[in-house]
């Protein structure tokens, strides 16, 4: 039985605005999305018994039921689309869980592109799209993968042309944060009724410049106060950031990581290796859109869970 595999890349949110609260519960947003080179790989083999199975490497970070967004992705296709097939799915999970880095949602999308290949379903685009949308706010971006807007709930999705590669230190304090708790605990003022402009018209500052580049300064996440006064530790991390000669330094998403941009990998290197041991730091590198797009290739003879360690 030939197996496939895809990797499944994290991402930081340059920029996060909140413009209101929405009557389905939602919040309205407008972020910049950028994928990172810290990768989850997910590899799958089709079973003709009708049973999904998920084993993730390591053990106890993440729970392999039906929580779990890979096999919600494997329950929507099977449900879209007939299919009676099942599969067994191997998770090596590098990508920290509950730090606004996207893991669960870029494992969602990589499982959608995975299981279309293993069932040869031949979806499209804009189905799979549809059913990214269904599965997550964040999901849609890892279809498409490198610098882009969201829109709506952050799912409405415009790549943007590629960004020159930064360098990005990754700060994951021991904390894990719940984005729903972090979007209902945002003060009236920012979540208060979305008042239904179209989002083109909508007020904000310039995410680009005049040359396209990005517009550093003007950019902000509206989660940070929140997560940062229910979660000191995540202001000590912004604190240790800022400290340094970083071109932007911000939560991501809902955090509770952190980062700070570099355009030298040296310095960024030299600014992690004096943050506090208690975090989890990664040196990482912005990806461009080819080479964040998700590939599904056949596994390598061998190639397993265990071998990726
Ligand atoms: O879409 P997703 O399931 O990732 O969102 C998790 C939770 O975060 C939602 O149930 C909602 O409470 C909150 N959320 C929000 N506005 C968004 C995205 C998420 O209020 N744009």
């Amino acid at each position: 039985m030939t197996s496939y595999a895809v990797s499944a890349p994290a991402k930081i949110n340059l920029h996060l605005e909140v413009l209101g609260r929405r009557s389905d519960g939602y919040h309205e947003l407008r972020t910049l999305f950028i994928s990172i080179d810290l990768a989850d790989r997910l590899r799958a083999s089709r079973s003709e018994n009708g049973v999904t199975t998920l084993h993730i490497d390591p053990e106890g970070r993440l729970s392999p039921d039906e929580d779990n967004l890979i096999i919600k992705a494997a329950e929507l296709l099977r449900r879209n689309t007939g299919s009676r097939a099942g599969a067994n799915i191997f998770l090596n999970k590098n990508i920290p869980v509950g730090a606004g880095l996207g893991g669960g949602s870029s494992d969602a999308a990589a499982a959608l592109v995975l299981l279309d290949k293993v069932w040869g379903l031949g979806l499209d685009n804009h189905d799979l799209m549809q059913m990214a949308a269904a599965l997550g706010s964040d999901v849609p971006f890892f279809l498409h993968g490198g610098l882009a807007e969201g829109r709506g709930r952050g799912d409405d999705i415009r790549p943007l042309p590629d960004l020159r590669s930064c360098h990005v230190v990754v700060v994951v304090p021991k904390i894990a944060v719940s984005t729903a708790s972090v979007f209902a605990s945002l003060p009236p003022s920012l979540s208060s009724e979305y008042p239904g402009v179209t989002p083109d018209r909508a007020p904000g500052p310039s995410i680009f410049g005049k040359d396209r580049g990005p517009s550093w300064h003007n950019y902000r996440n509206d989660l940070e106060a929140v997560v940062v006064t229910r979660w000191p530790e995540v202001g000590r991390v912004l604190a240790s950031l800022r400290d340094s000669a970083a071109i932007h330094v911000a939560m991501t998403g809902s955090g509770s990581a952190s980062f700070a941009v570099f355009e030298n990998r040296q310095a960024a290197l030299e600014v992690a290796a004096g943050l506090d041991d208690s975090w989890t730091v990664h040196v990482v590198s912005t990806l461009g859109r080819n080479q964040a797009r998700m590939k599904v290739r056949p596994a390598a003879r061998g190639e397993g869970v265990r071998s990726w360690k």
